[in-house]
């Protein structure tokens, strides 16, 4: 439970609040044996990750609301507000087999930072969201930020209605079987929200090369899956003959080497890190192969050309081996630069570096909505991400809660035009 000790009139006591919250969230999740976080949307841990939000909010008084899609906002909230509401949050969903700082870091943060804001005895003129949004890493249903996008109408109820796990369970159906009642799409969760700030860890080394614990974000780069189906023929593994032989996973070996390759030239990202076999045995040809591409390109037309280059090595290899090629698109994300008057603001904090991520977050799907967004993160001493490597130090997390919550100070005091593009 969260430390908040009305009695010593204390809201905030540092690194024992934070390293609280995080001996919280630590076991949930975690792999015995590899260390790292399996906390898939709607399943047993993640779900667990929901309840302990719900705890951390009813600690501080704040009233969570919940959308139809999961999507949940614990409101610090300012009666008669004359400006709207600001929001801060990430996701508490992992990758398989993940870090235990990507998302949660931003949600411990968020509840750090209204700490840290009551004990220096701020008092917003505004309202102040804490958030978590659901599917993040699309590492059961496939679709990035899906919480994010049902919400602001960037994908459709019945794109989602359609969404499968690898069981085959469909989205509602496990959102049924978590307790929830689906309603999926757009919702009025963000309603009178004129800011959102997410902070993240950073998946990457360039705060540590600059040897800073905090930055902001200027940019997201566009970036995609897409789903690779090769079929072939199956065959005896011993009595086909190398020649005669119509395998895709030969087809599939080819495509994974000409994309590292096409990436690595350009400077871009282009990795297969999911596949299927069929019919998966030791001592047969395979009939297929499903393979999915993360792709990613510092413009769209650059990462458009990337992929149709793949596809079209991929093509020309299964011509040779007599196999075929599909390809689908599955999740795509738009480039996103983000409000350069506010990441100006919030680079001024510190004063922080501004620098450009490769990785997707919500605040991206949500600045692409048109709701002004920014992002903070905070050093990864290994840049080491979507791993159990992945790390970040108590007193850089610290200083990014206070980061956070001079932001928020800020947004919610006044620092930035309102909407009408006067100063507050
Ligand atoms: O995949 C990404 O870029 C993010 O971590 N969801
Ligand atoms: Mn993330
Ligand atoms: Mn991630």
């Amino acid at each position: 439970m969260a430390r908040v000790d009305r009695e010593r009139r204390r809201w905030w006591d540092g690194a024992v609040d934070f390293e609280q919250m995080w001996r919280d969230l630590e076991p949930l999740g975690r792999s015995a044996s590899s260390g790292g976080y399996f906390r898939q949307p709607f399943g047993s841990a993640e779900r667990e990750c929901t309840a302990w939000f719900h705890e951390q909010a009813a600690a501080r008084g704040l009233d969570v609301a919940a959308d139809g899609n999961g999507n949940l906002v614990a409101w610090w909230r300012v009666p008669d507000a004359r400006h709207p509401a600001t929001v801060t949050g990430s996701h508490l969903d992992s990758v398989l087999d993940g870090g235990a700082y990507d998302g949660p870091l931003g949600v411990v943060s968020a509840f750090a930072a209204v700490d840290l804001m009551r004990e220096r005895g701020f008092e917003p003129a505004t309202s102040i969201g804490v958030s978590a949004f659901v599917e993040e890493e699309g590492s059961r249903f496939g679709i990035a930020c899906l919480g994010s996008r049902l919400l602001s109408g960037q994908l459709s109820p019945d794109q989602a209605r359609e969404l499968r796990d690898r069981d085959g369970v469909f989205l509602q159906d496990a959102m049924e079987q978590a307790g929830l009642e689906p309603s999926l799409g757009p919702s009025t969760l963000l309603d009178g929200v004129s800011c959102f700030l997410e902070l993240h860890v950073e998946q990457g080394r360039d705060l540590v090369d600059r040897d800073v614990p905090v930055g902001v974000a200027s940019a997201i780069w566009p970036h995609g899956r897409y789903r690779f189906d090769l079929a072939g023929e199956a065959n005896h593994a011993g009595t086909t003959r190398m020649e005669d032989r119509h395998d895709p996973m030969l087809t599939y070996a080819m495509t994974v080497l000409a994309a590292n390759k096409q990436a690595r030239v350009a400077g871009q990202r282009a990795t297969f890190g999911r596949v299927e076999v069929r019919p998966n045995g030791t001592n047969a040809v395979p009939s297929a192969v499903t393979a999915w591409l993360d792709a990613r390109a510092e413009s769209t037309e650059r990462l458009q050309a990337l992929v149709a280059d793949v596809e079209r090595l991929a093509t020309e290899r299964a011509g040779r081996d007599g196999t075929t090629v599909e390809v689908t698109v599955e999740s795509q994300s738009p480039e996103v630069a983000f409000d350069e008057d506010l990441a100006g603001r919030l680079a001024g904090l510190g004063p922080w570096p501004v620098i450009p991520t490769m990785a997707g977050h919500d605040a991206g799907v949500l600045a692409s909505s048109g709701l002004r967004s920014g992002m903070l993160f905070v050093r990864n001493p290994t840049g080491v991400s979507h791993s159990p490597a992945e790390h970040a130090g108590t007193a850089d997390c610290l200083a990014g809660v206070e980061a956070l919550a001079d932001a928020l100070q800020g947004i919610a005091g006044g620092f930035l035009p309102d909407d009408s593009g006067g100063e507050r």
